[in-house]
């Protein structure tokens, strides 16, 4: 009996499990803790590993601990030769980092070179792909990856293996032949004569006759949309040397995707190179976060701050190759990038995802706004300055 009353008076002593909201709250803690994670991921920390596409160097992805934004998959592939071929839906971008490569995007393939954008367009059925080094295995391809993971869990995440890298196949024979693998384009018989290029001509109705018919013209106006990139040679890849830089309140940038284009086969990121000049500074913007930045050369450093620094501005260092990821947190932050070399620029790959009407475009919760001017805006003629910008903090 003894042992009994015991048992009861320990069971009595557990506490209630937490339940869902208990959870929830913290769970969400956890996402606005990750400002205090590292920003900056050197490239001399990540190391180069052979996997069953090729050998690539993972800045971020949504299985590292640490990682500011583990939503964003970002990686740097190298091709001797040639990839795997894989296919998965697309909504994604690539951006050519040195060499002379190709892309097969279905069943054609694209040359790119530095700075030009390989796109994979979102199309039913997915996209199959493989990247080629045209050079000699001396002289590799390389390319850096930038990957919303959210909206690949949104299209279905799947992703089929229809080749092998030849050295991960190699050391990896026992665990999986090439042709054991998922086949992809078996569940699309609905699609499989789809083209966009049939959109070409498409015409909206002038008047519709129900909100669902709406809905069914802004799809086809979508398609629309990518037929015309297709048109205009924008499909798979954007060339750098076709983009001219700008100079804004924020800096010098050349646009490879932005929600104005009308001409580009994906919608879902902002895509541009900003171009710091020797001893610069960009332009300073208060942001809700979730950018992430390459460093294609250069040297220097961002200040940081706002409410989750509550120490003071951070400064986060930076140099060719790293990763700089601004976290997200519902106060937003204000950030500005530095150049630290007094005779070289400083050159960053920025991309985010591309937020519409849903979000409140570049507002999202935080409100976004520009708090100072990189130098060369405010010295450009007044005609020459932005028409649009409205600076609550200069009343
Ligand atoms: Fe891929």
């Amino acid at each position: 009996m003894a042992g009994q009353k015991e048992r009861t008076h320990i069971r009595e002593q557990e506490p209630e499990p937490a339940g869902f909201y208990e959870n929830f709250l913290e769970y969400l803690k956890i996402i606005r803790d990750r400002t205090e994670l590292p920003h900056v991921t050197k490239s001399s920390d990540v190391p180069w590993q052979v996997g069953r596409n090729g050998k690539s160097k993972y800045y971020s992805t949504p299985l590292k601990p640490d990682a500011v934004l583990p939503d964003r998959l970002v990686f740097r592939k190298t091709i001797e030769d040639r990839n795997g071929r894989h296919t998965h839906q697309g909504s994604l971008v690539i951006l050519g980092l040195k060499g002379s490569g190709e892309t097969l995007v279905d069943d054609v393939r694209h040359p790119w070179g530095p700075e030009d954008l390989i796109i994979l367009p979102i199309k039913p059925g997915g996209i199959e792909h493989q990247h080629f080094n045209m050079r000699g295995p001396d002289d590799p391809a390389e390319w850096i990856a930038f990957i919303h993971v959210p909206y690949l869990e949104e299209l279905g995440a799947e992703l089929t293996q229809n080749e092998v890298y030849k050295e991960w196949q190699e050391k990896h024979s026992h665990m999986m032949s090439a042709d054991n693998f998922e086949e992809y384009d078996d569940h699309y018989d609905l699609f499989l004569d789809f083209d966009y290029a049939d959109w070409a001509d498409y015409t909206p109705p002038e008047t519709t006759n129900s909100l669902y018919d709406d809905l069914v013209v802004l799809r086809n106006n979508y398609r629309k949309m990518v037929a015309q990139a297709q048109g205009a040679g924008n499909w798979a890849v954007i060339r750098g040397e076709d983009l001219e830089y700008e100079i804004n309140p924020q800096g010098k940038m050349k646009w490879y995707l932005h929600p104005s284009f009308e001409d580009r086969s994906m919608r879902s990121l902002l895509f541009y190179i900003q171009e710091i000049p020797p001893g610069s500074r960009s332009g300073k913007q208060h942001r809700q976060g979730g950018l992430v930045h390459y460093i294609m050369g250069g040297k220097g450093h961002t200040i940081i701050d706002g409410a989750r620094y509550p120490d003071g501005p951070k400064r986060l260092e930076w140099e060719a190759e790293d990763y700089m990821a601004i976290p997200l947190s519902p106060e937003g932050c204000q950030f500005q990038h530095f150049n630290d070399d007094p005779e070289n620029p400083a050159k960053i790959v920025v991309t985010e995802p591309s937020h519409g009407y849903e979000l409140g475009w570049l507002d999202l919760g935080c409100g976004f706004e520009q708090l100072q001017n990189c130098p060369e805006y405010d010295a450009l003629d007044d005609s020459e300055k932005s028409t649009a910008i409205y600076l609550i903090f200069q009343k």
